[in-house]
C-alpha cells in the first residue's frame, strides 16, 4: 500500500473482535516504533507491550474515560520516555506512536491512542500514576500514552484528500 493509502485509511478504532494479533505483527509494530527519529538519537522510550487480560482491564480503568477499550484489545503499548535521558521524550515518543499507528493499519491492525498525561480516576489520582503501578514503572518514566491494538470489529470511513485543511498551512 502507498503511504498515503495508509494515511488516509488509518483511524482510531475501539472495537476489536477478541481474536488475538500475530506476535510476528506485534514485533513488526513495535519495530516500526523503535525506528522512529528522536532528538540527538537519544531514543529515551520505554515501550511496556501487554497482552495479559488482566492487566489490560486493569489499564482500561487507570482513567474516569475514554479508556475503555483496553479491556477488549488483543494487546496494548504502553510508550514511557525517560525524562532523565532526554527533554525530547514527549516529541520522540509521540512520533514513535505514529510509527506504530501506521504500522499497525499497514498490517490490518486497528489502533487508538489513549491518553493518559494529565488524566485522572475518579477519585482525581493521577492515570499515569495508575499505569506506572498497574506495569511497576519506575517513576522517571514519563508516560506518552497507550496504544490499544486488535482485529477491528467496526468499519470507519476513511479520511479523504479533501480533509487536509490547507488553511493550516502559512506560506511566507
Ligand atoms: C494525543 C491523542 C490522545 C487521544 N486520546 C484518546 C483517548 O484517550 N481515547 C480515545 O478513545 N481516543 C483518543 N484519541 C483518538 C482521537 O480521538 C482521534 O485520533 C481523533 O478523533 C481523530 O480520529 P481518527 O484517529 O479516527 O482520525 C487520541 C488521539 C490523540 C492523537
Amino acid at each position: 500500500m502507498e503511504l498515503m493509502d495508509i494515511i488516509l485509511k488509518r483511524r482510531s478504532i475501539r472495537k476489536y473482535t477478541g481474536e488475538d494479533i500475530p506476535e510476528e505483527t506485534l514485533h513488526q509494530i513495535l519495530r516500526a516504533g523503535l525506528l522512529a527519529p528522536t532528538s540527538r538519537n537519544l531514543r529515551p522510550w520505554e515501550f511496556y507491550a501487554v497482552r495479559d487480560k488482566e492487566t489490560l482491564r486493569r489499564l482500561s480503568a487507570a482513567k474516569t474515560a475514554g479508556g475503555g477499550m483496553l479491556a477488549q484489545c488483543s494487546a496494548a503499548i504502553a510508550v514511557f520516555g525517560d525524562s532523565e535521558k532526554a527533554d525530547t521524550w514527549v516529541e520522540d515518543c509521540s512520533i514513535a506512536m505514529s510509527f506504530m499507528m501506521l504500522m499497525a493499519e499497514e498490517k490490518g491492525v486497528g489502533s487508538c491512542w489513549v491518553q493518559i498525561h494529565f488524566r485522572t480516576d475518579a477519585s482525581g489520582k493521577a492515570a499515569e500514576e495508575n499505569v506506572r503501578e498497574i506495569l511497576a514503572v519506575p517513576s522517571r518514566f514519563r508516560i506518552a500514552g497507550i496504544l490499544s491494538l486488535g482485529i477491528p470489529a467496526e468499519e470507519a470511513k476513511a479520511h479523504t484528500l479533501s480533509d487536509a485543511d490547507w488553511g493550516k498551512v502559512h506560506r511566507i
